[in-house]
């Protein structure tokens, strides 16, 4: 595996790639990497001939200092488990993305304005922002995303749309801590207490499958993640699985399913499960 930190460098050996006949797959990420990013890897290199992973904090979506200031860095533990499932990560500095402050504004619709989008002010500017270089230079036939960040992917979906970009947007399945904690790069900031505790997340989305229909649902996470006194809710919202826009019954929609933020602590996690 080789490590480019240019653009120039990224944008050349991706272009010489494709001229070969060689498929492309990339998985974005912004390092801290655990098993969640390695499946994501994996898959790629099962479907493509060759795999780029970027490696890049993007400070354009970050809507809060503090967060940015804190999110986990670790580039040389990062590489090193790479290894050899990846032939290329991409891990440029800031100021090699960014020479100069972006301009890119993005309008996704109705599915960046609820949840996410809606807490965290422009914050999915920013990931189009990003996705939209990094799919730019490096042109994969695939780029890979885990469906912890759900929305992420409906946005990244929009974004392709509206750049004609013909990357196929591959969505892959969250992996979990033993605990069934969903696997996040911000884990690491929770204390081995908090770390258990967070493990009830996914236990009352689980549970919560047992009721009859949304406002059950709604009542039962609500008050179940109540009960913890670490735990502070942000938001859970029982939505349409391609619109995004929440519904008032199970049988409004196709496929629905529950979005979850909680605050562990200073932590901020998500998750989702699908109820049809
Ligand atoms: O999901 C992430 O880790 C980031 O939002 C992404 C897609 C790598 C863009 O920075």
């Amino acid at each position: 595996m080789l490590v480019i930190n240019t653009v120039n460098e990224l944008v050349k050996t991706a272009a010489a790639l494709r001229g070969e006949g060689k498929t492309i797959g990339l998985v974005p990420t912004m390092g801290a990497l655990h098993e969640g990013h390695l499946s994501l890897i994996r898959r790629a290199r099962e479907e493509n001939d060759v795999v780029f992973v970027s490696i890049f904090v993007n400070p354009v979506q970050f809507n809060n200092p503090d967060d940015l200031r804190k999110y986990p860095r670790t580039l040389d533990s990062d590489v090193q488990l790479i290894g050899d499932l990846a032939d290329y990560v991409f891990a440029p500095s800031v100021e090699e993305v960014f020479p100069t402050p972006p301009t890119e504004e993005y309008h996704y619709g109705p599915v960046e304005e609820v949840m996410e989008g809606a807490a965290r002010p422009g914050h999915f500017n920013g990931v189009g922002v990003i996705v939209g270089r990094l799919l730019k230079w490096t042109n994969p036939h695939k780029a890979y995303f885990g469906e912890k960040d759900y929305q992420q992917i409906a946005v990244i979906r929009q974004l392709v749309r509206i750049c004609d970009i013909q990357s196929e947007i591959v969505p892959c399945p969250i992996v979990r801590e033993p605990n069934g904690l969903a696997m996040s790069s911000r884990n690491r900031l929770l204390t081995p207490e908090q770390f258990e505790l967070a493990a009830n997340i996914h236990r009352i989305l689980e549970a919560s499958k047992q009721q009859p229909d949304v406002p059950q649902i709604k009542a039962f996470v609500e008050s179940e993640i109540g009960k913890i006194d670490a735990f502070k809710l942000d938001y859970f919202e029982i939505a349409d699985d391609l619109t995004l826009q929440t519904v008032n019954s199970l049988a409004d929609a196709q496929g629905v399913m529950g979005f979850i933020t909680v605050y562990v602590g200073e932590v901020r996690l998500i998750d989702n499960i699908r109820y049809k």
